[in-house]
């Protein structure tokens, strides 16, 4: 049975393992042990029989843009609905704090589509979306899509 919960202090080793697995294929950009810590409050764990299978980070980087960071899923329990129900997540959290704008820089097109996001235009985004890119060593060559979810345009249940 999964549950997907806000992050505890004692999840920071475990998705510190889990997304370095990632961002060392420079699949998703690194997270330090003190930043996971410091941002444990826009963390989101799937939780799996109390094993941490899958991550979801909520960054806000404007009063209307918010993005989906860290997203990954134990290799292991991929294809089984939990990322799904991780973007949903985040989702949920976007439009709870009042945001109508969520985007995702990713190579996973299809699967993010399936979760209701459309490719946009990355030229158009606001410079608050690069300001981390800075330690990317893709800067100059990023290949990632952007993606964008708009909260208000949606029916939620
Ligand atoms: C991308 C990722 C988060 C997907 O997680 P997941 O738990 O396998 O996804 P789900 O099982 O919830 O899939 C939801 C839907 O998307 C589809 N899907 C999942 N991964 C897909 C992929 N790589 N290509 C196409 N479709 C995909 C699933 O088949 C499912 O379709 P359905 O609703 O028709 O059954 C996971 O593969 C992962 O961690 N990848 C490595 C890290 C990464 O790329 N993160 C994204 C960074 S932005």
């Amino acid at each position: 049975m999964v549950e997907i919960r806000r992050a505890k202090i004692a999840d920071v080793d475990s998705l510190f393992e889990l997304i370095n697995i990632y961002s060392n294929k420079g699949i998703v950009l690194p997270r330090t042990k003190k930043s996971l810590s410091q941002n444990i409050f826009s963390i989101f764990v799937a939780d799996v029989d109390h094993r941490v299978v899958g991550t979801a980070s909520l960054a806000i980087l404007d009063k209307d843009l918010a993005e989906i960071r860290s997203l990954v899923v134990d290799d292991s329990m991929t294809k089984l609905g939990i990322g799904k129900l991780l973007v949903e997540k985040i989702i949920e959290e976007t439009k709870r704090v009042g945001i109508d704008k969520l985007i995702s820089l990713t190579y996973q097109v299809d699967f993010f589509k399936k979760c209701g996001f459309e490719v946009t235009v990355k030229d158009t985004m606001p410079q608050k979306v690069w300001q981390d890119c800075i330690n990317c060593p893709k800067l100059h060559n990023c290949d990632e899509i952007a993606m964008v979810y708009h909260v208000k345009d949606k029916i939620f249940a």
